[in-house]
């Protein structure tokens, strides 16, 4: 069942955090769905636009459109991740997007205000929520050597940012980068600034986190071991750490470096252990399986696992009222 964004987010606020998967292609759609059953979690689905550049718009919304009918008991909310404000409206003309995220934090203050209020106005008359972002969240952002604290977004400018913009939810910089080299020595998330951020913000006012992967050791030394050339020293976020998001309004966490370290160790190992092979859908079918496991994983530790029927129940019950 394909549900709004911020309905999810209102009913995980201060209690669970909801897993957003980036998608580019088939497998990874059906793991998604499978996932979403699996952890019996609700999930989002996030696409970026090279995801969208690389399958095409109208192929990711037509295999989304079919896996949600091959799955019907699945909860999957379809958000757009990182768009600039071609692609938001691209996107909320397209009919099939509950959300969307306007990407315009490495702008001066006011011009992100600016840009996020246009989309926010184009959206909402079209009846879907804007995730909007404030500070820079490092890596495909900025250069990696960036210093992480210079860019934390700064507590009193997020309640100027979301009183003048009026969007729905608001993605913070407390330390985090994407990719897979976030963290260097003791560095870790910035809970306290996180606080500051959420008692500065209207009460039930969903956050987001980006650049969340954990970027499991055991997965880069599996990568490593079967050829691959990752730096030993890639860290993420310690899973250990999600439970100290949620009770500070952390409704949504986005994950992406995670399941393609799932993709590239599964297929370097395959074609390892099975030199002869050359039907794709060997490794593609364990890529599914252990992305699965990967959304289990990370719904537990997201608390949303086991949340699907009162998560099912609570939207009905918003529709009937
Ligand atoms: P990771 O690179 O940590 O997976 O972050 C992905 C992300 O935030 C996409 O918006």
């Amino acid at each position: 069942m394909l549900v709004p964004t911020l309905d999810l987010l209102k009913i995980a606020y201060g209690r669970f955090i909801v897993g957003a998967y980036n998608v580019q292609n088939m497998e990874q759609v059906l793991a998604v769905f499978r996932g979403s059953l699996k952890a019996q979690a609700p999930v989002i689905i996030a696409t970026v636009p090279f995801a969208r550049d690389y399958a095409g718009a109208r192929m990711l919304q037509a295999m989304v459109r079919a896996a949600d009918e091959m799955y019907p008991q699945a909860v999957a909310a379809m958000h757009l991740d990182h768009g600039d404000e071609a692609h938001c409206l691209d996107a909320i003309r397209s009919g099939f997007y509950s959300s969307v995220m306007i990407d315009a934090s490495h702008l001066p203050f006011d011009e992100n205000i600016a840009i996020t209020r246009r989309i926010v106005e184009r959206a909402h008359a079209a009846g879907i929520s804007v995730e909007a972002e404030l500070g820079v969240v490092a890596g495909q952002e900025a250069d990696h050597s960036a210093n992480a604290q210079s860019a934390l977004t700064d507590p009193d400018q997020a309640a100027e940012f979301v009183a003048r913009t009026g969007c729905d939810s608001l993605a913070v910089a407390i330390g985090t980068s994407h990719g897979a080299y976030k963290f260097q020595g003791e560095q870790r998330l910035h809970l306290d600034r996180l606080a500051e951020i959420r008692a500065r913000l209207p009460q039930g006012f969903p956050l987001v986190l980006h650049g969340a992967s954990s970027v499991p050791s055991d997965e880069i030394a599996r990568i490593n071991a079967a050829g691959g050339n990752l730096n030993p020293d890639a860290r993420g976020v310690d899973p250990t750490e999600f439970a100290h998001l949620w009770p500070l309004g952390v409704t949504k966490v986005n994950i992406h470096t995670d399941a393609h370290l799932v993709w590239y160790r599964v297929h370097r190992e395959h074609f390892r252990d099975y030199p002869k092979n050359f039907d794709f859908r060997h490794p593609g079918a364990i890529f599914m399986e252990e992305f699965v496991r990967l959304i289990t994983t990370r719904s537990e530790q997201f608390g949303c696992a086991g949340m699907l029927n009162e998560v099912r129940e609570r939207l009905h019950h918003n529709a009937a009222t």
